[in-house]
């Protein structure tokens, strides 16, 4: 049968490497970046008989309007969705801010994987689909700034990733929280310890220190996906499952709290919504999807 699986952040990296394993499988898959080199390079290493079923979706996932509009594209172009990987992310050395004027680990780390998840839950329902957001689930390093969720001050871009892991353990405690135990949807929060990938966005020193650590200690891409693969096929039965490294990872830590996790969901929805009211789809880019089918 073949399966349909979206990727977040599907070009470089574990996303890459989960999109060529689900290609060599026969699957379809959406991949979503904002980079046309790197979707090219992604095709490109794909075998030629694979490639009509890769598609590329460029989007800047940071923004509201461009989650949506690739939300709509896959809905539109695709019936039943079997999974969404979320794996779409950049390390900010500076507070940047998005066209919507959020800070943007917040809005590409977080706050997409929100709207994405919401936005295809139709579609994943209809596949007995599975979210699988790679992220930390479990991390005790870094706090969750209730009162300065996008860093206004004292922005460190190493703090907003913490913080922006830990908000994604308590976007999963919601989603399963929100949509409940009958719901056909599995959420699964995946981190993937040190893995060689993810660097292009850090300064230069710090990218030569980290990719020297990384040639020792380092999982590859396709090493570090390879406990993902399995539950893309065959979901977790639990509504909501932290896995680390293959590990479960109990969900009665204090990075799970389903009170935490109900206080961020109505701060999300609330955020949502005064973008909505603002007119943010003003900043919408124009449709575009690349197939890469020749
Ligand atoms: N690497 C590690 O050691 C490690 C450890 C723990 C957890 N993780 C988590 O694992 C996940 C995947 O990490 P990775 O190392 O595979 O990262 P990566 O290689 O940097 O991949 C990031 C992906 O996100 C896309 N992306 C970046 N900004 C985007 C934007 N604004 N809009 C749309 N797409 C965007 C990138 O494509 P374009 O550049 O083309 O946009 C790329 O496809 C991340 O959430 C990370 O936090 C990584």
């Amino acid at each position: 049968m073949t399966r349909t699986i979206v990727i977040a952040g599907g070009t470089t990296g574990m996303g890459r490497a989960i999109a060529l394993d689900r290609l060599r499988r026969g699957d379809r898959v959406v991949a979503i970046g904002r980079s046309e080199t790197n979707a090219r390079e992604l095709a490109e290493a794909a075998a030629e008989e694979d490639r009509r079923r890769l598609t590329f979706l460029r989007a800047d996932l940071s923004t509201l309007a461009e989650n949506d509009r690739v939300a709509a594209e896959i809905a539109s172009s695709h019936g039943a969705i079997d999974a969404l990987v979320l794996c779409a992310n950049r390390h900010n050395r500076a507070r940047t801010t998005t066209a919507d004027g959020l800070e943007a680990t917040f809005a590409l780390y977080y706050l997409s994987r929100f709207l994405l998840g919401e936005a295809l839950r139709e579609q994943l329902a209809d596949g007995g689909g599975v979210v699988v957001n790679v992220a930390a689930p479990g991390i005790k390093a870094g706090s969750v700034r209730w009162d300065d969720l996008q860093f206004e001050r004292g922005y460190r871009g190493l703090k907003a990733q913490l913080q922006a892991g830990r908000l994604n353990d308590l976007l999963g405690v919601g989603f399963a929280a929100a949509h409940g135990a009958d719901s056909p949807i599995r959420y699964v929060l995946f981190h993937p310890g040190f893995t060689r990938s993810g660097t292009a966005s850090l300064s230069p020193p710090a990218r030569t220190l980290i990719r020297l650590l990384g040639a020792v200690a380092a999982l590859s891409p396709a090493r570090a996906v390879e406990p993902i693969l399995p539950l893309l096929d065959d979901p977790p039965h639990a509504p909501l499952t932290a896995i680390d490294r293959g590990r479960p990872v109990s969900l009665d830590l204090p990075t799970f709290d389903p009170g935490d996790a109900r206080r961020l969901r109505a701060l999300t929805e609330e955020l949502v919504s005064r973008l909505r009211q603002r007119g943010c789809y003003s900043i919408a880019t124009p449709t575009e999807a690349v197939n890469q089918a020749t």
